[in-house]
């Protein structure tokens, strides 16, 4: 079978990676990929929300199965295109990824079939947000209701800072669109974990739990992130925890989106705080996590290929999923300045010492080949991913890795996995 992966990520890389590896495939193809995917998959010159090419690519080559890893093609209803043309295609429909696309349908979707999260108001007047923040004292969490990379979200320390969020997403709109309506929050404190679930709509696979780290430095300060580094196993998601989640979160979220009218298949993301009165959801996501994905993948034993037919075909009830006992630590190289402005089409050095290494895989995210070398050409450049017996030796293994990449302006953190400890 050939597959293609739609997405230019460390995510991507990871799945075309994985995917690869199955022996139900001859061929990959990744759209539009990167320096990294081009090693294990044939990389297409169609940007990931050229829905109607892609759609083009896939009749062509006769692609038997289409994996998407951005959230953006999702909630442009790549799902219900290429269904309609009887392509397999996983991922969740259009009315499905809105579970992503508007915090404000996934906060009422929470709040309507009790799914514990953040009390919250969800409004298009900047009025009445305004009255909202100025009505809570200590911080508050303001949030763009669309899609916003990543970056439309202020967790405020006062009302005069969610003020200033407010005119920022609703007045100067600097999201655009998705600052039409804003979702204001109560902050939540506690660590953060992500559960990952494949779904064919009834029943609910769960991944092994992950911790990304959002903030840009180390000791989590600095501005929020993509991601600068992720784990798996998480300890403090325990199998209690785990379980508590899939009862009161996974289970009834699927069971809601199917009542509403609105079947979800592919990956369902939570993204959790565990807060001392217990798990309560961030939000979702409709698509798999980056940079969870990189770690996430490295553990685990079975082929994916089966895992995604299964949603497609609702039989995941018959599969399983079998994972390395080894933990797996995610470091992420950025360019200097990310997440602000940063420099593109600087020179990577040491790539290929770094792959010799045993249990490490150097994820692409941000590169592209160039005159022979490899480049940067995004803000998060590589995720540089290894496998230990425990959390600390896939630490020393990741940055041992780590230690041999250099390229000018090159920044990381140096305290991924430290939580675990
Ligand atoms: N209610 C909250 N309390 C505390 N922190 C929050 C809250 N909501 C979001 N955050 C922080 O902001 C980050 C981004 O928020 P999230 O809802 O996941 O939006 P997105 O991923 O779309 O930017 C979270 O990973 C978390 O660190
Ligand atoms: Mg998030």
């Amino acid at each position: 079978m050939k597959v293609l992966v739609v997405g230019a990520g460390g995510r991507e890389h990871a799945l075309a990676w994985k995917i690869a590896q199955s022996p139900l495939v001859e061929q990959v193809f990744c759209a539009p990929g990167n320096a990294g995917t081009a090693l294990v998959a044939e990389n297409v010159d169609i940007a990931a929300d050229n829905i109607e090419r892609l759609l083009e690519f896939a009749r062509e080559n006769n692609i038997g199965l289409t994996v998407v890893g951005p959230e953006q093609p999702l909630v442009l209803g790549i799902v219900d295109r290429f269904q309609e043309k009887g392509l397999r295609i996983f991922g969740p429909s259009k009315h499905a990824a809105e579970i992503e696309g508007s915090k404000e349908f996934c906060k009422d979707l929470m709040w309507q079939y009790g799914i514990p999260t953040a009390d919250y108001l969800a409004t298009a007047s900047m009025k009445e947000a305004k009255i909202y923040a100025m009505d809570h004292e200590g911080p508050i969490v303001v949030k763009a209701d669309g899609l916003a990379a990543g970056k439309g979200v202020f967790v405020c320390g006062d009302s005069s800072q969610a003020i200033k969020a407010i005119n920022s997403i609703m007045k100067d709109k600097a999201f655009g669109e998705a600052g039409n309506q804003v979702v204001i929050e109560e902050f939540l404190k506690g660590q953060e974990v992500s559960l990952l679930a494949f779904t064919d709509g009834k029943t609910v696979l769960p991944l092994e739990g992950a911790q990304d780290h959002k903030a840009a430095y180390d000791g989590d300060k600095g501005p929020n992130t993509g991601g600068m580094g992720a784990y798996s196993p998480a300890p403090v998601f325990t199998p209690e925890l785990k379980q508590q989640v899939m009862e009161t979160v996974m289970l009834p979220a699927v069971r809601a989106m199917a009542k509403e009218g609105r079947p979800y298949k592919g990956i369902l993301y939570a993204g959790l705080m565990l807060t001392s009165n217990g798990p309560k959801v961030l939000e979702f996501n409709a698509r798999f996590g980056d940079p969870e994905t990189q770690p996430l993948l490295m553990r685990m034993q079975s082929d994916i290929v089966p895992l995604f037919e299964a949603c497609i075909d609702e039989t995941l009830d018959q599969q399983q999923i079998q994972w390395k006992p080894d933990s797996s630590v995610c470091v992420v190289m950025a360019a200097a300045g990310y997440p602000g402005s940063y420099q593109k089409g600087t020179v990577i050095q040491g790539l290929e010492e770094a792959a010799k290494l045993p249990d490490v895989v150097v994820f692409h995210a941000g590169t592209k080949s160039s005159g022979g070398n490899v480049v940067t050409s995004g803000g998060r450049v590589l995720g540089v991913t290894a496998l230990g017996h425990d959390t600390q030796s896939a630490i020393a293994n990741a940055y041992n890795a780590t230690a041999r990449i250099t390229w000018d302006g090159a920044q990381y953190r140096k305290d991924i996995g430290g939580k675990a400890k």
